[in-house]
């Protein structure tokens, strides 16, 4: 099983629809994905159909309560453990002993049932995040392309600094990629020279692929459907793909 992680303490850069792509790509190819959800604003869960309430979630796999098999829920051919509105206090609700390791030897007990696990992060640098990146073999970093892109990588590479010594030191970054996208725009060139600045820094390369700006994401999402199967033909679509095939072949190359 290959367990990836968008990770980026920044809001809404696209951890979730990148992640929901990478899943609903690999799930269309006729690979065993399983999705979880760390984030208490639960937007992967709720863009997966996944039932939230009165059932096992992602804090009941942290805090021991639940294992993966029990919290995982079967949809359309993927499997996602939903999050808790309750994840934000996980880290009090965690048993002090290996906290940092709680999702790593959950995950390991189904590592043979699924190809890959995508793990979705909140915006922030927590105990979530930190046992998203313990857990993962690779992580992406999604950067909305705007003027901030830059903000807070200082803060991200030293978490997976830390993560590398003391918890996994295996964490591989895959690349960052540029999201929300406008070529058109007189900053394009900056950010990109920004999120090379950024890569150079983390030791990583920026995806060739970019993702651009489209409304039929919102739109694919607001109806619970994949980008591929709401609209296949569109630009985004294919940006998508590009770098899901850019990603794997790195991945699995
Ligand atoms: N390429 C895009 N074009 C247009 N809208 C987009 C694009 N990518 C993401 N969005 C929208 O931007 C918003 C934020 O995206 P998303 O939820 O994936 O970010 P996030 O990093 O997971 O946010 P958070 O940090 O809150 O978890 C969502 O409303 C999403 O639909
Ligand atoms: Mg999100």
């Amino acid at each position: 099983m290959i367990t990836l992680a968008a990770a980026s303490q920044k809001g809404g850069v696209a951890k979730t629809t990148t992640n929901l792509a990478i899943g609903a790509k690999l799930t269309q190819d006729g690979a065993r994905v399983l999705y979880v959800d760390l984030d208490p604003q639960m937007n992967l869960s709720t863009t997966l159909k996944a039932a939230c309430a009165g059932v096992p979630s992602s804090l009941e796999v942290l805090t021991g309560q639940a294992t993966i098999a029990e919290a995982a829920q079967v949809i359309d051919g993927y499997a996602v453990v939903p999050a808790s509105r309750l994840n934000g206090k996980a880290d009090d609700l965690m048993p002090s002993v290996g906290k940092d390791y709680r999702l790593r030897k959950a995950l390991a007990a189904v590592a043979g049932d699924y190809d890959y696990a995508i793990l979705d992060t909140p915006p922030a640098l927590g105990t979530l995040t930190v046992n998203a990146l313990t857990a993962a073999s690779w992580v992406v970093i999604p950067a909305q392309a705007d003027a901030y892109s830059l903000d807070g990588v200082t803060d991200l590479a030293a978490t997976i600094e830390a993560i590398r010594e003391y918890t996994n030191p295996d964490l591989k970054i895959a690349g960052i990629l540029l999201t929300r996208y406008n070529p058109r725009t007189s900053i394009s060139r900056v950010i990109h020279e920004d999120a090379e600045a950024m890569a150079a820094e983390l030791d990583t390369k920026v995806f060739r692929a970019w993702i651009r700006e489209a409304t039929v994401i919102k739109e694919a999402q607001a109806v619970k459907q994949s980008l591929f199967d709401y609209a296949p033909s569109a630009k985004v679509a294919y940006d998508y793909r590009f770098f899901i095939d850019e990603l794997m072949g790195e991945v699995n190359g």
